[in-house]
């Protein structure tokens, strides 16, 4: 029912073959026969959300490796939408998954699959999101996982999580542009099942994001929908969620795509800036967001795809707007996120602002990572505590 395709050539393959890129060098998209899937809204009704509750549309045939992911709430965000001057504004708080990202959505897809391939390691480079879940998801598969990630550019809740759940954990003295580079050799060289996003199975996992806000918005799109971008994986999935649910017939539009990267890491933006179809890669990249800290991200093409088809955009941040940002979330809305999730209110504030969104919109953004990923910048960003002599004379003094 479903098989693999080069985006640039269209070479096929057959879902059998343990393949990332096509001979090529194109990415792979997983394609499916839509007429043989039969879907109606009303199969959805009174069923709990979760990654698994769209399996008709997920490239799975065995019992999938799972520890509940998705379901993620979709916040009704009046206060930030006032701030940021837009008529309707939610939040997909993908903070909420069981690893703290969204990532488990396709780590549950990919494990599943490097089983049914008969894969006997799985490994990822990682700023640390995909290295968390890719050991939570091995441990649960009891599948050895190897995790490559920047030395000193990884948040420390992610570090514990990937070696707390087991996985060998190899820091390299380099980026992660270089940690990917490497990773692909390795998974090649050993036969290891390599689970960056560069796996077109990992991105179906994904694409249930889109699923998932349509279904909790009864079938209602919003117009835009803003996200986060590192190695542009994500906003290709979502976007793909979003068409296929309208090629099913289930809503009556694809909102478009708004891609936010932050100005010291932002080939994409560059590129939908200039026009281009593919990026030039950035050798230093730097930011607060070591999340999306990529100069070189592996899905550009698909990425840019997606933006240019769903007639979106692209935008950069600066690291102090996306930290007040992270503070907006936090205290007008109750929803704490890690740096890289706030570009995505960050640069919906900018695109406001600039007219490029207009204050009659609808706009979903995607919050990716949870805030107690990510400790020590919030410690850094946050009021200290107030240290006082143990007495009701000191807590008054400090209350009044
Ligand atoms: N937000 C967070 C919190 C992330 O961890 C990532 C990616 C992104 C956004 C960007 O998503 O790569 O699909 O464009 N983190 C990867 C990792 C690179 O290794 O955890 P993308």
């Amino acid at each position: 029912m479903y098989y693999l395709k080069c985006i640039e050539c269209g070479k096929e393959y057959p879902k059998t073959e343990v393949l990332y890129t096509c001979e090529c060098g194109g990415l792979l998209d997983v394609i499916y026969d839509y007429s043989q899937i039969d879907i109606k809204k009303e199969d959805f009704e009174g069923i709990a959300l979760s990654v698994w509750k769209y399996a008709k549309l997920l490239p799975v045939d065995r019992k999938p490796i799972t520890i509940q992911e998705g379901g993620t709430p979709l916040y009704k965000c009046d206060r930030l939408a006032e701030k940021v001057g837009v008529r309707e504004l939610y939040v997909k708080h993908e903070g909420m998954n069981p690893t703290g990202s969204f990532k488990d959505r396709g780590m549950t897809v990919g494990v599943s699959k490097a089983l049914e391939l008969g894969m006997k390691t799985i490994a990822c480079a990682s700023t640390g999101n995909t290295s968390a879940a890719l050991s939570i998801y091995g441990a649960k598969a009891a599948v050895p996982a190897v995790v490559l990630l920047p030395e000193g550019k990884v948040a420390l809740g992610k570090v514990a999580q990937a070696l707390m759940h087991g996985a060998k954990v190899l820091s390299i003295r380099g980026n992660f542009d270089d940690a990917l580079e490497l990773v692909r050799e390795l998974c090649d060289e050993e036969k290891i099942y390599l689970l960056n996003s560069i796996n077109p199975y990992r991105l179906e996992g994904q694409k249930t994001i889109g699923f998932e806000i349509a279904d909790q918005l009864n079938f209602q799109m919003p117009d835009r929908l803003v996200l986060p971008v590192g190695n542009a994986g994500n906003i290709t999935a979502i976007h793909k969620g979003f068409k296929e649910f309208n090629h099913l017939g289930l809503t009556d539009k694809v909102p478009k795509m708004m891609g936010i990267q932050t100005e010291g890491s932002c080939p994409i933006v560059k590129a939908v800036r200039e026009g281009k179809t593919d990026i030039t890669p950035e050798k230093n990249p730097d930011t607060i967001a070591t999340a999306i800290r990529i100069g070189n991200p592996v899905n550009a093409r698909k990425a840019l795809i997606a933006i240019s088809e769903s007639n979106g955009g692209a935008e950069s941040v600066t690291d102090d707007e996306l930290v007040e940002a992270q503070i907006d979330l936090a205290q007008l809305e109750g929803i704490g996120v890690e740096p890289a999730s706030a570009t995505s209110v960050a640069g919906l504030k900018k695109l406001v602002e600039t007219g490029v969104i207009g204050a009659n919109e609808s706009v979903v953004c995607v919050t990716t990572g949870h805030l107690l990923k990510d400790p020590e910048e919030v410690i850094s960003v946050a009021p200290k505590p107030i240290v006082i002599d143990a007495t009701m004379e000191a807590i008054r003094k400090v209350l009044y």
